[in-house]
Order: C-alpha cells, then structure tokens, then sequence
C-alpha cells in the first residue's frame, strides 16, 4: 500500500490506510479530529506502526506527554517487519519523544536525505517551533528555509511545503516568493490552518493590517475551536485588534480564545500567546489587570515547572516578572538550560528589570539579545515582543529618536499605529 506521498505503508488493509492518510492530513494541516482518524486506522490494524507513530508526535505537539510516550510503545510493539523508512521513523520519533532531541534531528535528516517525502519527520524538522526552530544556533532561519528549499523538488506542489516554504521565505525577508507559495498552499488545502497561519504572518510583515485581520478572522470562522492552531490564530488576531484600536475586541478574544480557563490550546501556545499579548498590551498602554498575570503565572508553573524549552522560559519569566514573583522569575534566571540558556537569562532578568522600571539595566539586556533574538526560536512576530521592549525602553529613557532609527532598522514593514505608546 501507499500513502499519500506515495511512500509504501505495511498494511493488507485499505481502510487502516485511508484513515491513516485522513489523520496525517489532518495533522498537517492541524485540522481537527487527528487522533479519531488515526485511532480508527489502529483499530482496522493495529500493526500500522506508522498510525502509532503519527499519534505519538501529534500528542507532543499537544503537550501530552504521557499520551506520546504510550503512542510509541504500541509503535515499538508492532509485530510487523518495517521497512527502511518506516523503521527510520520509529527510531526518530521515539528519540524525540524521549527528549533525545539532538540524537533525532541529526536521524532525521539522514532520514530525509534517502526519503525526503517522509512528510512527518519533515514537518518536525521545519517551521516556527521545529527541531531547527528550536535548536538555538545562530543562522537557524536560514537553516530552515535551506531545508525547506532542498526538499522543494521531491514535494512539487504540495499544501504542506508549500505552506511550510512559505513560512521559511517570509521569516528570511522573501515576502514576494512566500506569496506565490503560501497562495498555492491555501488553494491545495483551504481548511489547512497552517496555511492560513502563514498567511496571516505574511500580512503581518507587510504591515497591512486590516487585510489581515478581515482574512484571518473570516477564515477562522469555519475553524473548530478545538483545534490545533486556534488559540495561536487567536492570538494574532488580538495582536490585529489592539493595532486596530479595537481594545474591547482584544479582551474578547484573549478571554474566549487564548486564556487558559476558556481555551485549550497546545500549552507552548498558551504560554507564549497570552504572556505576549499581554505585555504587548501594557506596552500599547492598556492596563492590564494584575489577576490577569495571576493567570498565565500559575499557568507557567503548572506545565512548565522547571526551564528546559527556551521559548516557553522567556514567555513564563515575562509572566512570573509581571505578576510579581521573584523567586520564580529567579528560577529561570539561574535555572535556564538548552542552547539558548544564555538569552532565557538575558531576556528573564531584562522582563525583572521592565518590571521594576529599572530602564537602564532592561536596556542594557534587551540590546544584548537583539543581536540575535532568533536563537530563542518562534517567529519574527513573536519576537516583537522583544523588539518592542527594547524600543518601549529607549522612549521610557527619552531616547525617541534612537527608538525610530531602531525600528526603522530592525522591522522596517510593521504596523506600528496603535502598538506602542509614545512610539
Ligand atoms: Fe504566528
């Protein structure tokens, strides 16, 4: 049998496959209904090694830990003889799973090398928050668009890379490239949220706000809120809200769709979208009540107790900074692991120092960390939180001129009306 991607799946039944490729699907395009599809390919033949596997990175993707980990062991249990690819994404996937992250990246792209179309360990690799996403090493963007164009050949036009180049070439600048892809990608697969994700960063960095926002938020009304991608969609359109002075529209939607207590969203997502938003917020010159940071503290502490993901520090030290809570906040700070320790303690002692309005020393941080916020990983948007901070400190320090030169230098494109106050 074949999948998709006219890779050979062992499986004697058609069914197992039709529902294994509806739940790959599904996932890459981080639709809803992922782990019924896939459940439903396992109970027509449970040996589908692949089925298990596919469950097991899409429970990671959803923080579940415990659910990923089952899923790889029914993987490592199947009585089927695999083939090469198969095997190869067994071994990569349990090595991820397992925390093993180096080990894996570097099987995985010996995985890609002889089977570029083994579309999931591809997927792991790129994007936002993917294996080089999230590797900390300097020239990561271009990394990722590298890989993303080296597998452009095997792909051809396929939603899923075309959507995921798309991402590549927008976060490196190529805006005009990654709309030709990003079109096509959402013309493949209109339902693919990914798709309409990339879209939505693409009008973000062109500055073109109120396209953005009329796409986004048309688009998300077919999307079910359970889904993979809709607190993170959410989050871009409060960001959209806020730049539109639209603040009521704003607090709408952080309290439906990106707060923990209503939303259920991927708990990296949900740490990251509601510290940001919020702080954007504050820097815009909303008030932000202090229980709000009660909220995204608590939720810091409960899913991320110790540092280990840098992205998901940086955003908890915001909020154990902004809700009040040193000794946490001082946790990170001393506690910071992986390859971007370095700008987690940066970026948790300069959200200390915003904080306690200590504006000579969150200057003195935040210009450390822009020489190379990428390393952090997640995208340029997200990381405007940092850029802000720094321009919202030089304007704090009467340095406005300096402020402007900045932004002119660093994000020439944005919209920039109603974001910060003073700017
Ligand atoms: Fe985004």
């Amino acid at each position: 049998m074949k999948d998709r991607y006219d890779n050979s799946i062992s499986t004697g039944s058609a069914r197992a496959r039709d529902a294994y490729v509806r739940g790959l699907d599904r996932f890459l395009g981080a639709e809803l209904g992922v782990e019924e599809a896939l459940s439903e390919a396992i109970a027509e033949d449970p040996d589908l090694a692949l089925a298990h596997v596919t469950l097991g990175r899409y429970r990671q993707v959803m923080g579940d830990r415990a659910g990923a980990q089952a899923a790889m062991e029914a993987a490592r249990g199947c009585g089927r003889e695999l083939s090469p690819r198969e095997a190869g994404q067994v071994a990569i996937f349990d090595m991820l799973i397992a925390g093993k992250t180096a080990a894996g990246y570097e099987a995985a792209r010996a995985q890609l090398r002889e089977f570029p179309r083994d579309v999931l360990t591809a997927q792991a690799c790129l994007g936002a928050l993917g294996l080089i996403g999230f590797s900390g090493r300097a020239g990561r963007e271009a990394e990722n668009l590298a890989l993303a164009e080296e597998l452009a050949p095997a792909y051809g036009a396929d939603w899923w890379h075309q959507g995921l180049l798309a991402f590549a070439q927008l976060e490196t600048g190529q805006l005009d490239r990654a709309e030709g892809n990003i079109t096509a990608s959402l013309a493949g697969n209109s339902r693919n949220a990914h798709a309409a994700h990339i879209r939505s960063h693409l009008f973000y960095e062109r500055g073109e706000t109120d396209a953005g926002y009329g796409f986004i938020t048309a688009w998300r009304q077919g999307y079910d809120r359970r889904a993979q991608m809709h607190c993170h969609i959410s989050w871009h359109i409060a960001l959209w809200a806020l730049e539109r002075g639209d603040v009521d529209e704003m607090w709408r939607i952080i309290d439906r769709d990106v707060d923990p207590r209503q939303s259920s969203g991927p708990p990296i997502n949900v740490v990251s979208d509601l510290a940001a938003v919020l702080y954007r917020a504050e820097m815009a010159g909303v008030e932000v009540p202090q229980a709000r940071w009660q909220v995204i503290a608590d939720y810091t502490a409960a899913h991320f107790p110790k540092p280990g993901l840098g992205f998901a520090d940086m955003h908890g030290a915001l909020s154990y900074a902004m809700a009040g809570r040193p000794e946490a906040l001082d946790r990170i700070i001393q506690g910071a692991k992986g390859p971007a320790a370095d700008l987690v303690r940066d970026l948790a002692e300069a959200f200390g120092a915003l904080a306690a309005q200590d504006w000579e020393r969150a200057d003195h941080l935040l210009t450390r960390s822009l020489a190379d916020h990428a390393r952090i990983g997640g995208s340029r948007a997200q990381r405007d939180l940092i850029e802000f901070a720094s321009l919202m400190v030089l304007l704090r320090l009467g340095r406005k001129r300096e402020a402007r030169r900045q932004l002119a230098m660093h994000r020439p494109r944005i919209a920039l009306r109603n974001s910060l106050a003073g700017m």
